[in-house]
Order: structure tokens, then sequence, then C-alpha cells
């Protein structure tokens, strides 16, 4: 744990060009598929937050050579035989795509691999990924329904499957199992979460049906190697294009950041809150799109955040409810249970912006705001609980707290964004190290 951290107002607008770190959903997916490839995966605008670090270990444990060189990783993969007859531990640290993706990965060879992590990690539901992988074939353990996660391999057959929640991990797992399965796994889900899986299978020569009837993988296809140039990461950009709509005066542009639309969902709330956001240059590169983001101050007024906009947002919600404490009127989040099961409770999280002055109500599976009309927010301290999307949330608060709010463990921030502190103070913020 790091030093605590203050964050103040700045003195002027936040301005400049910024270039977010690559997309962490993708980055994972890139190395794991690389690994299933036969030959070598460049992967390029890597990330290297802590959360995909511990996907390129699992990938070096299951037998594949990684190499990274700054923001590049050059995987070489091991086909189909990737993980076989190996007896090994993986520590996912704090990443639940890294935990619930490997599972599905090693479920279709023989093996025995136990997946642990932090203590974060160990409190979140795993048997939503257990129970579809034993249905196909596998002998997964959990503890009590959480990791470690112990996973024997088998020969899978294919299943379909439908999601009770949606969730982009679980979806992807069993793609993954269906992959070295017999015949099609079919996978549905009652609210389509981020479909990164499938856009990049098919970039790795898979075949993939989607439809309907869900999305489909045939067993068997051999993965061959790619080069995968990531898109910034929008969960990231979300921070900033948050910090820039509330610091008077801001006018920031971020290059090249990531516009697939299930990820998009905080750019339409915020819109639809007041925010002056536009979309330029898009293109498509590896099946993704991404476009620069140019983002103005603007008063913002409260919305609802309806269930069904919750997968598309889910990981924007904490900042999201900043912009919610800084706008004139309401907001409610409905049908955003899955919150109270991320790296915290963050529900729970989210319920210190009282400490800002901010009237907040938490309910089973959302949260009610009652914003304070552009003001000043009051002066905090606040515990992340080492979640790095609450970190850089309460520090996005500070930008427009009157005496600034102090960030207990800001390290996490690194786990999906490195040097933010560092990077944010870059833009014109106040950020400043307690002693
Ligand atoms: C992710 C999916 C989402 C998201 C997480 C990353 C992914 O989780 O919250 O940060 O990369 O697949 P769920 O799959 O649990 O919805």
């Amino acid at each position: 744990m790091e030093k605590p951290v203050h964050v103040a107002p700045p003195p002027a607008g936040l301005r400049g060009t910024i270039a977010v770190p690559g997309d962490k959903s993708i980055a994972h997916r890139a190395l794991l598929f690389g690994a299933l490839a036969e030959g070598e995966t460049v992967v390029s605008g890597f990330p290297g937050g802590a959360d995909t670090l511990s996907t390129l270990g699992a990938v070096r444990a299951l037998g594949a050579a990684a190499e990274q060189k700054g923001d590049v990783v050059r995987i070489e993969g091991r086909g189909l035989a990737l993980g076989r007859d190996l007896e090994l531990q993986i520590d996912c640290g704090n990443s639940g795509t890294t935990m619930r993706l490997v599972a599905g990965l090693a479920a279709g060879v023989p093996g025995h691999v136990v997946l642990d992590g932090d203590a974060s990690l160990a409190r979140r539901p795993m048997e939503r990924v257990a129970e579809p992988l034993r249905a196909m074939g596998a002998t997964i353990e959990t503890t009590a329904g959480h990791a470690p996660l112990a996973v024997r391999g088998a020969a899978l057959t294919a299943i379909e499957w439908t999601l009770r929640v949606a969730s982009a991990q679980v979806k992807s797992a069993i793609l993954l199992a269906g992959l070295r399965a017999s015949g099609t796994t079919r996978v549905r889900e009652p609210l389509a979460s981020r479909d990164h899986t499938e856009r990049l299978l098919p970039h790795f020569g898979a075949r993939l049906t989607r439809g309907a009837a869900g999305v489909g993988v045939e067993g068997g296809a051999r993965l061959r190697a790619t080069t995968v140039p990531l898109p910034g990461d929008p969960s990231s950009a979300a921070f900033l294009v948050v910090a820039a709509s509330l610091v008077p005066g801001s006018d920031l542009r971020l290059t090249a950041v990531g516009t697939n639309p299930t990820r998009t969902g905080f750019l339409d709330v915020l819109r639809r809150m007041g925010a002056a956001i536009e979309v330029r240059n898009e293109t498509e590169i590896a099946g993704e799109p991404r476009a620069e983001l140019h983002v103005r101050a603007a008063r913002l007024r409260g919305t609802d955040i309806l269930p069904e906009e919750v997968p598309g947002t889910i990981d924007e919600l904490p900042v999201l409810c900043v912009a919610a404490a800084c706008a004139e009127g309401e907001t409610t989040i409905a049908g955003a249970a899955e919150l109270r099961v991320k790296e915290s409770d963050r529900i729970a999280a989210l319920e210190q912006l009282r400490l800002l002055g901010v009237p907040v109500r938490a309910t089973s599976d959302g949260l009610v705001i009652r914003g304070n009309g552009g003001r000043r927010l009051a002066s905090a301290q606040i515990a992340t609980h080492g979640d790095h999307r609450v970190a850089m949330a309460f520090a996005v608060a500070g930008l427009v707290a009157d005496g600034g709010v102090a960030i207990d463990d800001p390290g996490s921030a690194a786990v999906s964004f490195p040097h933010f502190f560092a990077r944010l103070a870059g833009l014109g913020a106040r950020v400043a190290s307690e002693r």
C-alpha cells in the first residue's frame, strides 16, 4: 500500500491531449487466444496494469513463451495443447477476468490447475463459471462458491447455456472451453455484455456464429496467430471524460479510445446528462472501433440509469455516480446488484459520497443520488477498499471538492490504469502525496 494521495481542484481547467492505456478486457483475451494459437501473436498497446500482468503470468505458467517490451507483448502460442498435463497453481491477483477465463481455458485439457487470488478476488462468486464448465465435463471445485478454484480438465462436450446474469467473463469462459469441446457450444445472456471475445476469436480464425440463438463456437478449431493493436480502454477514459466535464474551463482530447458499442454506454448516459462530448475519426482495427473523444466542461443534470443499461456501463458506474453528485437533480441507478460483487461492494463504497456532502441512498441493486447542482463538494478522506475504480472515481470527485479528497490506497489504480495520478497531474490536476 502506497502513501495516501490528496487530489484538489486545479487552478484552471484540465487541458491537453492524452492516450489512455490499452483496453484491459481485450488485452486479457488477446494474450489467452495468442497462447492457444499456433505461431507468434503480437499485442501492442498492452496496458501493463496488474490485472493484465496476472494474465501474462498465467499464460506463461500454462506453457506459452511470452516476452514484454514496453507496451508490446509477443506470445509464442502452443495451440490446443496449451496447459496439457500440467499440475499448477496460478495466482490471479485481483483479476476476476483472469480467474474466470483461465478456468474456461483449462477445463478442456487433462491437468490440474488451482486458481487463487487476493482477498478481494476470494470474495467474488465463482459458481457461475464452475457450473457450466462442469456441465461440459470438467471437474471444478470451488471453495464454498469462491476461490481457490481447482480445475481438472477433461474431454468436453458442447453445451447450450443461458446465463442468469449478463457476464462477459462467464460467457467468454464457456466459449474458451467450447473451443476444445466436441460440437457447437452456444451461450445466451439476458442482456448483451461486452462482445470482445466474439469479435476477437474470428480474428484468430475461429468459427463463430452470432444471432437470436446466442453466440456459438465450433469445437476443435485451430487458432492462428495474429497481431492485435489494442484501442485505449474506454473504462479508463471514463474517469478523464467525467473529470473534464466537471472541472470548469476543461478542454480535453483522448486519442484512439475504444468505441465498441457494448462499452460506450457511459457516453450515452453522460450526453443525456448534458455533457459536451464529441466522437471523431472512428476507425476499426482487428474488429474493434476506436475514435478520438473531445470533451469540454458542461453543466450536468440528473438521469435514470435503467437496468438494461447496466451491462454496458457496469465498470463506469462509480465515476458516473461522481458525475451525478455534481449534477442538477436526482440520479437513480437500478438493476445493478452486480456492483456488490465487483473488486469491492461498490454500492457500499459509493455511499462515501455522503462524506462529500452529497445525499445518497443505497438500495439492494443500485443508488439514488441527489446532485448538488455543480457547487463544490466537501472535503473528505476516502477508503478505496483496494478497489481501483473506487480510488479513481473519488480522485475525480477531489477535483471539484473544496479542500480536496484524500484517497487511502492510490496504488490500487494500477490494477487497470498505471500512473493514473501522475497522468491526472499532467493534465493540470493538483495531486500531492500525504505524509
Ligand atoms: C469484464 C467483464 C465485466 C467487467 C469486468 C471485465 C471482461 O465483468 O465488469 O471489469 O473483461 O470480460 P462480468 O463479466 O462479471 O460482468
